[in-house]
């Protein structure tokens, strides 16, 4: 069992909790702050990886993620600093992917270059909507020619670029998305995050909603259509979903979420960065202090470390990976459930779920076909109580 991660591999992700502005619909943990100390936090994330690296020797890494809030507002000098530290405490894989995670405001070529010199490969760019209109709406600091501008500087900079966009927008119609699709697909290189609007509690759109002063949202079927329109418009123009949100070209993929999917092992570092590390015969959910001033706090004194650890059980193991694994099409192996959870998946149950048409069963592995991960809640809680 404590080699089960080498399926998924072993990656990096740190996170940089600030943003210009806070958007009103994201609940990451993500802040705004004038007067960022970068000589403190620098030296604070290269503390927390060679950390990281004394708990999981000898390991190979397959990609690193600068995720937030906003990386692109990291000095180049801390991710590479970053970088530096991941070289030194592991071995990099050949073809080591090196994502960053780049707002369209905080975007100027210079940085770009200097982030590329830094050894970043791939950009993940939050363009969110193609229309003026909603960009205010979702509170957006950038207007639609500025994202495509960004766009560009970052498709002639990186090897690999993709761009977020957020759908079942108040007032969007499918009609409207299928415009908004189209037009995303002629700029989009290989791969595209394309998400659902989510109304999170705690952030101003869901003290909104609770008030039932966010209208005009798209009721349950209109999102259910325009997530069918989704992968059908995706599908034809050859950019499959490869899981419930992401659509990439063949080969495209983003190999740092594969990771997570595929329930491999990763390394968290930074304020609220979760990992998963597998040491000695066990596994273990690490968790980060969320605050960054606390996190930070806790790194520099050494008193009490930043890092919560918890060790999760065989059969925790088995409905993570299935959590995990039932997100992508090419879906989870049932050895690799039994050998983790201890037990098997009901036959009926997975016969059950595949005659009306939820999941997909072919040798030894099931997937959730595209109606069932509409309803992937629904499909994981059956199989999980079982
Ligand atoms: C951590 S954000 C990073 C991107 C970058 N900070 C930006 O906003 O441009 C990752 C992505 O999650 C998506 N996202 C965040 N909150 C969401 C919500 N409530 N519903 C749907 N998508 C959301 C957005 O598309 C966003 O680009
Ligand atoms: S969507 Fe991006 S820019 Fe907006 S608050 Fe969240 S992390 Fe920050």
């Amino acid at each position: 069992m404590s080699e089960d991660w080498r399926v998924g591999g072993f990656g990096v992700y740190v996170h940089w909790p600030f943003c210009l502005a806070k958007c009103p619909y994201c609940d990451f943990n993500s802040h705004v702050r004038g007067g960022i100390d970068e000589g403190r936090w620098r030296r604070a994330l290269v503390d927390q990886v060679a950390d990281a690296a004394r708990q999981v020797p000898g390991r190979v890494v397959n990609s690193i993620f600068f995720g937030g809030g906003t990386p692109s507002l990291m000095p180049p000098e801390t991710v590479a600093a970053v970088i530096a530290a991941i070289r030194t405490g592991w071995q990099l894989a050949d073809g080591l992917e090196i994502t960053l995670e780049a707002n369209p405001t905080s975007v100027e070529a210079g940085r770009f270059r200097a982030f590329r010199d830094a050894g970043v490969n791939r950009i993940s760019m939050g363009i969110q909507a193609l229309n003026d209109d909603a960009l205010r709406r979702l509170g957006r600091m950038h207007n639609v020619a500025e994202a495509i501008e960004a766009f560009e500087i970052a498709r002639a900079t990186f090897e690999r670029v993709s761009f977020d966009l957020i759908y079942a927008r108040q007032g969007q119609s499918l009609a409207q998305w299928r415009e908004e699709l189209g037009r995303a697909i002629s700029l989009a290189v290989d791969h595209l995050s394309l998400y659902q609007l989510t109304i999170e509690t705690g952030t101003r759109f869901g003290d909104l909603h609770a008030r039932g002063r966010l209208r005009d949202l798209p009721d349950q079927e209109l999102s259910a259509d325009m997530y069918a329109l989704t992968q059908e418009v995706c599908d034809a123009a050859g950019m499959g979903g490869y899981e419930i949100s992401n659509h990439a070209r063949p080969g495209a993929e983003s190999r740092h979420n594969l990771i997570y999917w595929r329930y491999g092992d990763y390394a968290g570092i930074g304020p609220g960065a979760h990992g998963r590390l597998s040491i000695g015969g066990s596994r273990w959910a690490v968790e980060s202090t969320r605050s960054p001033e606390a996190w930070l706090g806790a790194v520099e004194t050494k008193a009490t470390g930043p890092n919560m650890r918890s060790e999760i059980d065989g059969l925790d193991q088995g409905s993570e990976m299935l959590m995990m694994g039932l997100r992508l099409r090419e879906g989870i192996d049932l050895d690799r459930y039994e050998h983790l959870a201890g037990r098997e998946l009901s036959e009926t149950l997975l016969s059950n779920l595949s005659e009306i048409g939820l999941l997909a069963r072919s040798g030894n592995r099931i997937s959730t076909t595209a109606s069932g991960r509409i309803v992937l809640d629904s499909v994981l809680k059956v199989l999980i109580n079982q």
